[in-house]
């Protein structure tokens, strides 16, 4: 084999040098032709997007419909609870709605029949609701001025939440068909804390559904006395008027919808006694005896009667909504 002189060498090694140069060379162009490419996508994409931003919307819109209808759909055999809650302005409304509809989400077949105790529905709640991908029904109904509690009044002074839950009770006669349909009704305040369990509690209700309320009645729980050989009610553990007829906070019950759409003059009235809006519209459908205790026997509490400060506001900023 014939030796290869200092400058063959010399070549050789140059030579190298340079395939390697020319090879790394390559990759790295290759990367940024590739990299320029994906921004010129991108852009493309944008201006896509742009020019047809209003259709993208509608079928966004369309995807949730269509999403929403096969989760329910796939729910189908589970009973709608039909939840109706008054509401009404104040600093912490949306504060309270948002927090309420995020629980909402969590519950399947759920219609939400929300009432405003106001002439007219607002904005701030129709775009709520609009946000909310739930099922709802949209009402307002007012208190008339000479029943609202004034700002300093105590507030078992009037009742509240009559007119609002009695239109709710009014679109449920006029919309829906006693056999036809099939669910349960449930009264729920805007400002209370429900565990998704209460929910899948209230669908095995037949006639009246019965359970604890946590911090009510001047004791940590309002709970219904069951009878543990019989499963009945007996009587109720209450640190306000236990020997009400039904003496549980209106969170605390839940009515099939048959016997709500069956009883068409049962409602509420500002001619109720006092605190006892529940126990006098409960007597309308059912006696104690016939009560089904649930959240295991009465002995689980999954929904509170939390209330939320009112907020001490020294001005708004103009042109934020809270
Ligand atoms: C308790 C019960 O939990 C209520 O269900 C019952 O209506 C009330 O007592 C009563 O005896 O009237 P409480 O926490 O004292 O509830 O009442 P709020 O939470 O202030 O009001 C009950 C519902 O009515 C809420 O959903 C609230 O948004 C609504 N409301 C209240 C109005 O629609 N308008 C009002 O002026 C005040
Ligand atoms: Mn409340």
């Amino acid at each position: 084999m014939e030796s290869l002189t200092g400058f063959d060498m010399r070549f050789r090694r140059k030579f190298m040098f340079l395939v390697c140069f020319s090879v790394l060379f390559s990759f790295f162009a290759i990367w940024k032709l590739h990299e320029i490419h994906i921004d010129l996508k991108d852009i493309q994409c944008n201006k896509i997007v742009e020019q047809n931003r209003d259709l993208l919307e509608t079928s966004h819109k369309e995807l949730t419909l269509v999403e929403r209808l096969y989760k329910e759909n796939i729910n189908k055999s589970l009973p709608t609870i039909y939840a109706i809650t008054p509401t009404y302005y104040r600093y912490v409304q949306k504060a309270e709605l948002t927090r309420l509809s995020q629980t909402l989400r969590l519950v399947s077949n759920l219609h939400w029949i929300i009432v405003e105790d106001s002439e007219v529905k607002t904005d701030l709640v129709t775009n709520l609701l609009n946000e909310s991908h739930l099922v709802f029904t949209h009402l307002a109904a007012k208190t008339p001025p000479f029943e609202k509690l004034k700002a300093k009044d105590p507030r078992w002074k009037r009742h509240r939440g009559i007119e609002q839950r009695n239109a709710g009770l009014n679109w449920l006669r006029e919309n829906l068909v006693l056999k036809g349909d099939k669910g349960i009704v449930y009264f729920m305040d805007d400002d209370n804390t429900y565990s998704v369990k209460l929910f899948e509690e209230m669908r095995k209700i037949k006639k009246v559904g019965i359970w604890p309320v946590g911090l009510v009645g001047g004791f940590n729980a309002e709970a219904p006395i069951v009878d543990r050989l019989t499963g009945k009610v007996t009587g109720y553990q209450s640190g306000w008027k236990p020997n009400r007829t039904f003496a549980i906070d209106m969170a605390g019950f839940g009515i099939s919808l048959d016997l709500i759409l069956s009883n068409p003059n049962a409602e509420f009235s500002y001619k109720m006694a006092k605190g006892c809006q529940e126990s006098e519209f409960l007597s309308f459908f059912i006696t104690k005896e016939d009560l089904e205790p649930l959240a295991d026997n009465c002995t689980k509490v999954y929904v509170w009667h939390t209330r939320t400060e009112t907020p001490k506001i020294a001005a708004n900023i103009p042109g934020l909504e809270v």
